[in-house]
């Protein structure tokens, strides 16, 4: 066993459970897959970040976590990965489709390049659809299953990312709630977990700012800042049975900042 020690039987809520992650290798996803290793869970990293991949698994128990290559944009890549995972552990009960990229902002649309457009979506949306097509093609005999994807406050909200990231976000909504729609009858539940800014490299790249700068953005819930293992909690609730009659929900994860317009917030608080 490497550094990520398991919780007792009695408070590991994930025991028995095959998790497969895509972007596992960095950020959100790399707290996820530690997270469920921690709760008992056999996770399988999809990645492309090879090295980093291999790091994170390093740190865990070697019989509970592997890394299988994986762009997501690859439909036969992702196809390995889900095979892989049933290969390794003997089924998939939960997947997470994770990897994203933000894209490069710029203030004007009349900047955005097609190409970069359509990579934006190619990763967050096409991916995620080919996650949860994958993914429902072994949970739908099993007759269960848990797929979250990692959306955004950009799901729901306008002007804080990219043209592109935005409508990426916004369409996995739209994804969640239709497959949530189709894929009940089977068993299988679909959500999605819509985090507020928080400290990883995408964050950091795109903003082009430190920790401490992401840390003091206008939040609604003083006291605290959103950390990676905040967004893992809300996955780790949505890939257990606690959350066993949840389908087809945005668990948004922003201390409230999605319901306030800050400009006219009768309340007082500031920024
Ligand atoms: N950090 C934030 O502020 C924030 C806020 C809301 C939502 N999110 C979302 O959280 C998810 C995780 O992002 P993060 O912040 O942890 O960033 P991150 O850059 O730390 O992790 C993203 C991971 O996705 C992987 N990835 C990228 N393209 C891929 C591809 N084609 N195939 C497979 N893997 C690929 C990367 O290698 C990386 O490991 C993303 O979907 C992102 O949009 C992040």
């Amino acid at each position: 066993m490497g550094s990520v020690s398991l919780l007792s039987a009695a408070a590991r809520r994930l025991d028995g459970k095959v998790a497969l992650i895509t972007g596992g290798a960095s950020g959100i996803g790399e707290c996820t897959v530690e997270l469920f290793s921690r709760h008992g869970a056999k996770v399988v990293i999809a990645d492309v970040q090879d090295a980093l991949a291999h790091s994170v698994c390093k740190d865990l128990d070697p019989k509970s976590a592997s890394f299988v290559h994986c762009d997501v944009t690859s439909e036969s890549d992702i196809k390995n990965a889900v095979d892989t995972a049933v290969a390794k552990y003997g089924k998939l009960d939960i997947m997470i489709n994770n990897a994203g990229i933000a894209g490069t902002f710029k203030p004007s649309i009349l900047d955005n390049e097609k190409a970069e457009f359509e990579q934006v979506i190619s990763v967050n949306l096409v991916g995620a659809f080919l996650g949860t097509k994958h993914a429902a093609g072994v949970m739908i005999p099993a007759g269960r299953g848990s797929i979250i994807t990692t959306t955004s406050v950009c799901s729901i909200l306008g002007g804080i990312g990219t043209h592109a990231y935005t409508s990426s976000k916004h369409a996995l909504l739209g994804l969640t709630r239709n497959t949530a729609v189709e894929l009940g009858q089977y068993g299988i539940r679909v959500n999605c977990v819509s985090p507020y800014g928080v400290a990883t490299p995408l964050a950091r790249n795109f903003l082009n700012v430190d920790d401490a700068e992401i840390h003091s953005f206008y939040s609604n819930l003083k006291g605290f800042v959103l950390k990676v293992e905040d967004v893992a909690g809300a996955a780790l609730y949505l890939g257990s049975d606690d959350s066993k009659y949840v389908s087809g929900h945005n668990l948004v994860v922003d201390g409230g900042f999605t319901i306030v317009n800050a400009a006219l917030n009768m309340f007082g608080q500031s920024g």
